[in-house]
């Protein structure tokens, strides 16, 4: 079956964590916004952190403009609902074409019409004013649920994909575990928990498996990998840090661990000395962490004092990967998450990002984006987070 995945804010940094959690052949990029992704059984969402909904897609066709694509449209949605007894949730988005959310309204109020004059059955419209609804709306209206219908019509020069909504990114979810953990620490960054499902899917990392994070702070990438069903082990420099993981994977444990096994283990450790436990030592075949970032910076404090901090940060990168380099398999694929500075629209790199080859790494490249597609930066901040996604030699 045939799956279209809408794509986040970043969405080439979503399709790269679709590539590596489906394969480059199984996946085509469809416009800026949308992927299509042949699969045996139905995805799940909650293991994607830059994926906003998936639809099965239910047909394709060719058409010249949206025009000429409704009357196909306003077919799929009586097929759709015409056998529904109750009273049902509709509601439509349209990705790839400018479309104007009046149009659309218009519409979507006429095939109401029609629809009670042909079927004697009142159907309920969901509109926002905008021509795609946000995953907010469809959550609250419960139009990824039968009977209830999210139409999704994605657009790509003249071709035509028409899917419905089978899961939806429960922001909610995501709200209450980011901001319900107990122990948060704005000087070590706020990792967003979408992006930290993005880099452990780019670890490589799969269900039932483990992963460390050797810079863990106050542990939001564990707490990801623990509700992926990924059994972790975590790492900080900082007992303060390593407390306040403990306090947070216990919180998680109660909230939200009934029906997994939820495996964790914790130390206080320096990454670049570190020498892995044999216990450790073997499982370990995947690594995503966010190391430090420097300091946090409002404002470019120009290059000179950047300069000091690329240093410092690039001291701890490289000896972090000389030292567990020998201690990990070849083959072992790591995903971090490194500092990346912009000035007057330049970006600032660590030395170390050209020096993984010298250092015992491969950089690993991607066909539906390029390394700089995989930088993560909210609007207006100096630092960045590159993320170098990279396997053991
Ligand atoms: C950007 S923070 C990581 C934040 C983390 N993702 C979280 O969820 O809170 C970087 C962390 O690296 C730790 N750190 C710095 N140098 C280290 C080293 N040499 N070995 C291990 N941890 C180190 C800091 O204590 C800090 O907690």
């Amino acid at each position: 079956m045939k799956y279209a995945f809408v794509l986040g804010r970043q969405p080439k940094l979503s399709l790269a964590e679709l590539e590596s959690v489906y394969g480059a052949n199984s996946l085509a990029s469809f416009g800026k916004d949308i992927a299509l992704v042949d699969l045996d059984t139905e995805p799940s969402i909650t293991r994607l952190g830059g994926s906003q909904k998936i639809a099965l897609v239910l047909k394709q066709a060719s058409v010249k403009n949206f025009e000429e694509a409704w009357p196909i449209i306003e077919k799929i949605f009586t097929e759709k609902v015409k056998n529904v007894d109750a009273k049902c949730n509709v509601g439509i988005s349209v990705y790839g074409v400018k479309v104007s959310a009046k149009i659309l309204q218009n519409k979507m109020i006429e095939f109401k019409h029609n629809f009670r004059k042909s079927y004697k059955t009142n159907i309920r419209i969901v509109g926002s004013g905008k021509s795609q609804l946000s995953s907010a709306q469809v959550l609250h209206n419960n139009l990824d649920q039968s009977p209830n219908l999210e139409i999704i019509a994605a657009f790509n020069r003249n071709q035509l994909v028409l899917c419905q909504t089978v899961a939806i990114q429960n922001i909610n979810f995501y709200s209450k575990r980011d901001h319900g953990r107990p122990k948060r620490d704005a000087r070590v960054g706020m990792l967003p928990p979408k992006l930290a499902q993005i880099m452990i899917n780019l670890s490589g990392v799969k269900e039932f498996g483990i992963l460390w994070d050797p810079f863990c702070g106050t542990g939001v990438l564990l707490q990801e990998a623990l509700l992926m069903n990924i059994d972790v082990y975590g790492s900080d420099i900082d007992p303060r840090m390593v407390e306040y993981a403990n306090v947070n994977l216990n919180w998680l444990k109660k909230n939200y661990g009934h029906n997994r096994s939820m495996q964790y283990s914790l130390s206080v450790a320096d990454a670049t000395k570190l020498k892995l436990e044999p216990e450790h030592k073997s499982p370990i075949q995947h690594i995503a962490s966010e190391i430090y970032l420097g300091p946090p910076l409002r404002v470019f404090p120009g290059e000179k004092e950047i300069e000091i901090i690329k240093t410092q940060v690039d001291e701890i990168l490289e000896k972090f990967l000389l030292n567990v380099c020998d201690q990990l398999k070849s083959g072992a694929r790591l995903c971090l998450a490194v500092p990346v500075w912009w000035s007057k629209n330049k970006l600032l790199h660590l030395k170390t990002v050209d020096r993984l080859e010298s250092l015992g790494y491969t950089r690993l490249s991607f066909s539906h984006a390029n390394n700089n597609d995989l930088i993560y930066r909210r609007f207006n901040q100096v630092v960045g987070r590159e993320l170098l996604v990279m396997k053991r030699k």
